[in-house]
């Protein structure tokens, strides 16, 4: 029963506040609505690290090597691995993700588009131990982990996360991750509530998930999107508030939640560029390299044990 996500999810029900953690966001429709985001004018992440990769490609191979394994974490639909397996030429591509559908659908395109690629899919949680099988050698492998998502863990288990890339790989591996830097606040916020109102949709689809794991009764309409930026945690907070109150049923229980009442269920934290790297530093990575954009909004971090 311990750690199944209807176990994960009924402890964060039960919390004061409440919490959903944001892994569940991607079900078939989340993932979805994640990509309609990341294509968002508001949500600068996603081209600004696409185009960190393209003007400093060159560099970011020299610096990286060529050949060897790529494993990417949170792989999707593997449009990154595209990027990156067309820089560093790989012998291997494996992809982990949560969401299993999706990410075999991504790595059947890559292996489309670069047939002497052998790639991989491996469904996983990241909360938990990466397994890889045997037949995926250890020899000069570089785990990415791009898109920023590093922040949506809070620094502890972040720092966990980093320490089991650490393990992932040996003395000549390393680790290319993107991270998103602190900026003004206006900007941060805007892209975390855009006008046309995906984000909203993808936060509130999270209850349609938790309604088909548990068994439970939310309606997602009846929930605000609230997104702000916390300066002392220097993250992003979402969280759905209830516009009136709600008695939410489950088969052998429920939570009543009163009007205004929030659920908790994502912080993205924006790091600066020394935090990370004191962060990256005790997780093993000693040696790191970063390169940023002009406005200095997000950083592509090449590190090594
Ligand atoms: C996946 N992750 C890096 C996104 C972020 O920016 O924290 C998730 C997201 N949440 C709302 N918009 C995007």
């Amino acid at each position: 029963m311990q750690n199944t996500p209807h176990h994960d999810i009924l402890q964060g029900l039960a919390r004061r506040p409440a919490c959903i953690s944001p892994k569940y966001f991607y079900d078939q429709r989340g993932s979805q609505l994640f990509e309609e985001i990341t294509r968002l004018p508001e949500y600068y992440p996603t081209r600004t690290e696409h185009a960190l990769m393209r003007t400093h490609g060159d560099d970011i191979a020299r610096a990286v090597g060529q050949g060897g394994t790529v494993i990417e974490l949170g792989a999707g639909n593997c449009e990154k691995a595209r990027t990156l397996c067309r820089l560093l030429q790989p012998e291997r591509f494996v992809g982990v993700d949560i969401s299993a559908d999706f990410l075999r659908e991504g790595v059947a395109r890559l292996c489309s588009d670069l047939p002497a690629l052998q790639a991989h899919a491996v469904a996983g949680d990241l909360t938990r131990p990466i397994q890889l099988t045997p037949d995926i050698p250890r020899a000069r492998r570089v785990v990415f982990y791009p898109g920023s998502s590093i922040g949506n863990f809070d620094p502890p288990q972040a720092l966990e996360l980093l320490s089991r890339m650490r393990a992932l790989v040996d003395a000549d591996g390393a680790l290319l991750i993107g991270i998103d830097l602190p900026k003004d606040v206006d900007v941060l916020q805007a892209a975390y509530d855009d006008a046309a109102g995906v984000t909203a949709a993808f936060n509130r689809n999270v209850l349609a998930h938790v309604n088909r794991l548990i068994g439970s009764d939310f309606t997602p309409e009846a929930w605000e999107h609230r997104a702000f930026f916390n300066g002392e945690q220097s993250r992003i907070e979402m969280h759905l508030e209830a516009r009136e109150s709600a008695q939410v049923r489950w088969p052998g229980g429920g939570r009543d939640f009163a009007a205004g009442e929030r659920i908790h269920t994502e912080n993205s934290y924006k790091y600066s560029l020394t935090a990370f790297q004191a962060l990256l530093a005790r997780a093993g990575f000693s040696r790191a390299q970063a390169w940023t954009d002009e406005r200095v909004w997000f950083a592509v971090v090449h590190a090594q044990p």
